[in-house]
């Protein structure tokens, strides 16, 4: 079974292995979990058999107006079973009296955004590879 946590309580390093799938130079677990505890809102999925962290998504806001959402992954094993979608409708319920509510995306995943009420939207970024695993 998949449960759902929306915080670090209890949470280890090591339960938190195998994501950033295909980044060059990604964040240790460690790192990883220091990202979770500084977001302002987490859901975790974990599988209870096992105790690992499998998806998880998180949001950096300032809690009054506007929220970005950085991160959403699903271990590969477990993707195509509802969990993202799992975690991207509970991260939206906890963002839902906030006005603006935005992420990045490639253009094949802006069809999987759509499904949840996001629109396209012209943006503008940067991108500091050589921080690419956490400055910390
Ligand atoms: C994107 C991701 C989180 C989806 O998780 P998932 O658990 O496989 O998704 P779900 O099984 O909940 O799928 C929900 C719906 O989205 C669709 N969907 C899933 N992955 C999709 C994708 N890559 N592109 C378009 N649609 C997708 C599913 O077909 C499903 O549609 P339905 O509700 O009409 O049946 C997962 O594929 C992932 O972790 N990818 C790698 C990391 C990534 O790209 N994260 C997003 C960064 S912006």
């Amino acid at each position: 079974m998949i449960i759902y946590k929306s915080d670090t309580e209890g949470i280890k390093a090591e339960q938190l292995k195998g994501f950033f799938d295909g980044w060059p130079d990604p964040p240790s677990q460690e790192t990883h979990l220091q990202i979770l505890q500084n977001s302002a809102f987490i859901i975790l999925a974990i599988d209870d058999k096992t105790n690992k962290v499998i998806g998880f998504v998180n949001a950096i806001s300032d809690k009054i107006l506007s929220a970005y959402i950085p991160l959403l992954e699903v271990l590969p094993k477990y993707q195509k079973h509802g969990i993202g979608k799992e975690l991207m409708t509970r991260m939206l319920n906890k963002l839902s009296k906030l006005y603006m509510i935005d992420l990045c995306c490639d253009e094949p995943l802006q069809s999987f955004y759509q499904k949840f009420g996001l629109s396209r939207m012209p943006a503008m970024g940067k991108r500091n590879f050589t921080f690419q695993k956490g400055d910390i």
